[in-house]
């Protein structure tokens, strides 16, 4: 998506928070208030991509590709939610490949998420792309701690 699909971004984005808030380190009250340029800067094609997957004319899957901070040859996958009326077709599937084939195109040497234990669903889907465990263990900010974590890692 380039900084003209910032609209559609945005509803996606927002309806994935409203629906599935343990799911995002971000909050609804934080996405909701951010000014259209903000939404337009991170389309704008710098070293973030986004990708929606639309199906019967709607959008019914997000998924980002970011640098992943603080650590060096890795791409992050963010933000990845396939509306429930799409789910179990392969939609996280296109989503995740896509992420992994812009990763690839750059040059990153590994791709990066972060998944909660309790979504057994997102994990079998990361697992049947090839993403490990890497051992490094968090939870949502506060105050949603009780929310626990795992990375996962795939190696390019
Ligand atoms: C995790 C998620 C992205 C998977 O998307 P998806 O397009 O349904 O992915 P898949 O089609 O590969 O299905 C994944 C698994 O969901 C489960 N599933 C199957 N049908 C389903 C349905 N109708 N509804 C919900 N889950 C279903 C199955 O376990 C399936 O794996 P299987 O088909 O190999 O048995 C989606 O469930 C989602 O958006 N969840 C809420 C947000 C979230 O958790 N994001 C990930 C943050 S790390």
């Amino acid at each position: 998506m380039g900084p003209d699909g910032w609209e559609r971004v945005r509803a996606i984005r927002l309806r994935a928070l409203r629906e599935d808030p343990d799911a995002f380190g971000t909050t609804l009250a934080q996405d909701a208030v951010r000014p259209p340029e903000v939404w337009r800067e991170r389309l704008a094609g710098g070293a973030t991509a986004t990708f929606l997957v639309r199906s019967a004319g709607a959008d019914v899957g997000l998924a980002v590709g970011s640098p992943f901070r603080g650590r060096e040859g890795a791409a992050g996958l963010f933000a990845m939610w396939v509306a429930p009326e799409a789910r179990g077709k392969g939609v996280g599937d296109r989503l995740v490949e896509a992420v992994v084939l812009w990763a690839r195109s750059i040059g990153y040497e590994r791709v990066l998420l972060e998944v909660a234990d309790e979504n057994a669903a997102a994990i079998k889907l990361y697992e049947r792309h090839g993403f490990a465990p890497t051992g490094r263990t968090g939870t949502l900010p506060a105050p949603r701690t009780h929310v626990r974590e795992h990375e996962r890692c795939l190696e390019l």
